[in-house]
């Protein structure tokens, strides 16, 4: 039966004595770590995925029963951590380049031959060159300090980033701890944080299906997933990490050239390109290899937008110097967008959120860079137009870094003349609305808001997702069920609903239908900010929402706001205004408003800050601490309230910025590097003292 393997590691975890399970802990932990390893960094898996599972759940269920068995290097230390209240500036020690560009062979001779100029008398007849993919994700600066993570930062404008650590620390690719000979006291070690194609398309499934709105590219998504404040979302989606370059290096002697350096970290456990790097001598073999990667490229589990090229000597990149922002001794060479043609078997009409009415071409499936595609984007009629696109035409798309295609040109041919032109629609293709044309704009516009299916269908959708109300189990294709059933007409409909109502549906069991009702039940109590969010206003998303709310600390207040009253408020203009002002003027929206109230929607007023709300004269107020080991008397949990509501904060690893070590018994990695950092170490006793 399947799952008879995970009750017996269950049972099997559950009947061990607390010392059995101590050593079963030290075997766990180390076999994860290597496993891991295997996986991530070498490529070379030695037990498949559900295996792994089973002993990650295996020492799960030892930690549960024995907190205090936890170490501090288990894996499942690598969830995420608590939520960060801010990201904070990482400044690199050595500036984080970019790199200039080539888009052909012969600009890639011209870089050769540059650089031979600049080494005169001492260039060789043959240029020793290191030729890497270009990973398409975002930079990222890591800090070990004798083998140890100690922070992450982004690039920013390469001299100050921001600090991501939070985030770094969830990234099973990214050691906890190098390991080796000759490890430096310090290193800085830079490379991409990127999402591998499949995870990323799997990962939009979900979104999907939950409501959420999936991601254009790899790109953006790496990029929004690390500077998330909460570790526990990046710690769900499934980023991976490749490093190709060094920053300082302190305390030990690095070989003379940057194949030798990357092997060097690769062979201390951080994963590096072992599989696609080459390094070669001169330019034209520069050139085959990247000819030779650019075949590759389609079947790569990520996407790469280029190759970069460098000087693989380090003497004489340090002899080639920089210009600004860039190193004269390498250069990234840009491959064109993957391309190819397809048939239009269509052009459908979508009616957006706001009612915008876009047309969608529909493609003969076709496999472009990696991804399969049967739909682009035409935004407009004008576009449409431009184009010259006709039902049956052969067409060319281009696929560059998003998921989405563009159309590119029409590719001629004899039946194109004789096909019809596409014919925009004078009604609304969801609910026949007649269509109206804004002024000055190419979009045409359903304004049926508030009964168009299509608008009441992503409106449902928005109001629910995790950035609006958050109501969990309200997904994509229930939304659908719900609206095209007639049981939810509109938002406030969602309120009304009832088990029997749900049970109605597709595949919706009893106990389904209960727990959805309790969380739409539950929803109606998120804060204010939350809930003018989860109202979809055009212009109004989350942040604008969250200015607009704290400043005027209650629904009413924003109803009653004029528009230059809203334009006061810091991130607000007059574009924002209107649409808010227009909003709550239309009858209709204010009669939704107020029936999402009278059906119990909180909208709860924020309070004016609080005059007795706690000063800062307790010793811990604004201090920085850790905890480790376990404490005599309390739990290392109750000791962190105690701590939060005196003022203080609590982190998860000891760093600079580290203010008190908590120190209990059998304190481990954090007490030495603590001591090593100079922070001041108190036990519990120590604490209660601070807290009086
Ligand atoms: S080397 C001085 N190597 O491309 C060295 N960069 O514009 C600077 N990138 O921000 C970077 N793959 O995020 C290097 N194999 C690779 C790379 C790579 C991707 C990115 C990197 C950087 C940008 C350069």
């Amino acid at each position: 039966m399947y799952g008879q393997d995970a009750d017996q590691v269950r049972k099997q975890a559950m009947s061990l004595t607390r010392e059995q399970a101590a050593q079963r802990v030290e075997k766990l932990v180390p076999e994860l770590i290597r496993h891991n390893r295997l996986y991530h960094v070498e490529a070379t898996p030695e037990i498949d995925d559900r295996s792994y599972d089973l002993l990650y759940r295996e020492l799960e269920l030892l930690e549960s029963r024995f907190p205090d068995l936890v170490r501090d290097d288990s894996p499942t230390l690598r969830v995420g951590d608590e939520p960060v209240p801010e990201l904070t500036p990482f400044a690199h020690r050595t500036p984080m380049l970019s790199l200039s560009n080539a888009f052909s062979a012969d600009e890639l001779r011209d870089f050769d031959a540059r650089l031979k100029r600049i080494l005169g008398d001492g260039a060789p007849e043959h240029i020793t060159y290191s030729v890497e993919p270009k990973l398409d994700g975002l930079a990222l600066n890591l800090v070990y300090e004798h083998g140890e993570l100690i922070a992450g930062g982004t690039r920013g404008d390469g001299s100050i980033g921001e600090d991501v650590t939070h985030n770094v620390r969830t990234i099973r690719a990214i050691p906890e701890r190098l390991a080796g000979e000759g490890l430096p006291s310090r290193i800085s070690i830079r490379g991409e944080v990127f999402f591998p194609l499949d995870g990323f398309l799997r990962m939009n499934d979900i979104r999907s299906q939950r409501g959420d709105k999936p991601f254009e590219n790899p790109r953006n998504a790496a990029a929004g997933t690390l500077r998330q404040l909460d570790p526990r979302v990046a710690a769900e989606r499934p980023l991976t990490f490749l490093a190709y370059a060094l920053g300082e290096v302190e305390g030990a002697l690095m070989p003379g050239t940057h194949t030798a350096q990357i092997a060097t970290v690769g062979a201390w456990g951080m994963p590096v390109n072992h599989a696609l790097n080459r390094t070669v001598e001169g330019i034209e073999a520069v050139i085959d290899a990247i000819a030779e990667l650019g075949e590759k490229r389609e079947t790569l589990p990520y996407e790469i937008d280029g190759a970069v090229v460098k000087v693989d000597n380090l003497a004489q990149q340090d002899e080639l110097g920089f210009v600004t922002r860039s190193p004269r001794w390498a250069i990234a060479f840009k491959y064109p967008p993957p391309r190819v043609h397809t048939v239009l078997e269509n052009v459908g009409f979508q009616v957006g959120r706001t009612g915008a009415i876009t047309p969608v071409a529909w493609l003969a499936p076709a496999r472009v860079g990696g991804v399969t595609v049967s739909r682009a984007t035409l935004h407009n009629e004008d576009q449409v137009r431009r184009l010259d696109l006709r039902v049956g035409d052969t067409v060319a798309i281009e696929r560059s870094g998003d998921v989405i295609p563009k159309v590119v040109h029409v590719v001629p041919d004899e039946g194109h003349a004789s096909r019809p032109e596409v014919a925009f629609p004078e009604t609304c293709p969801e609910c026949d609305h007649p269509v109206v044309r804004e002024e000055g704009q190419a979009v045409l516009r359903c304004p049926n808001a508030l009964s168009c299916p299509a608008q009441v269908r992503a409106a449902v959708r928005f109001f629910g997702s995790r950035r609006a109300m958050d109501i969990d189990g309200l997904g994509e294709k229930l939304v659908d069920q719900l609206v095209d059933t007639g049981l939810v007409k509109r938002v406030s409909d969602l309120y009304t609903l009832t088990v029997h109502d749900l049970t109605m549906l597709d595949r919706m069991g009893k106990r389904s239908a209960e727990k959805l009702i309790e969380a739409i039940a539950r929803s109606k109590e998120r804060n204010l900010e939350r809930a003018l969010a989860a109202l979809g206003i055009p212009e109004v998303g989350e942040s604008t929402a969250r200015d607009v709310a704290r400043h005027f600390h209650s629904l009413d207040a924003i109803i009653a706001a004029s528009e230059e009253e809203l334009v006061a408020v810091e991130g607000v203009g007059s574009i924002v205004a209107g649409k808010l002002r227009a909003f709550f003027d239309d009858p209709s929206q204010l009669a939704e408003v107020q029936r999402l109230r009278e059906l119990g929607v909180a909208f709860p007023d924020i309070p004016e800050p609080d005059a007795d709300a706690p000063t800062g004269d307790s010793p811990v107020a604004g201090k920085v601490f850790v905890l480790t080991g376990t404490l005599p008397t309390m739990a290392r949990n109750d000791a962190k309230k105690l701590i939060e509501a005196a003022g203080g904060k609590v982190t998860g690893s000891v760093s600079a910025k580290t203010d008190f070590l908590v120190a209990g018994e059998a304190a481990g990695s954090k007490l030495a590097k603590a001591t090593k950092l100079g922070v001041p170490v108190i036990d519990e006793a120590g604490l209660l003292q601070m807290l009086g």
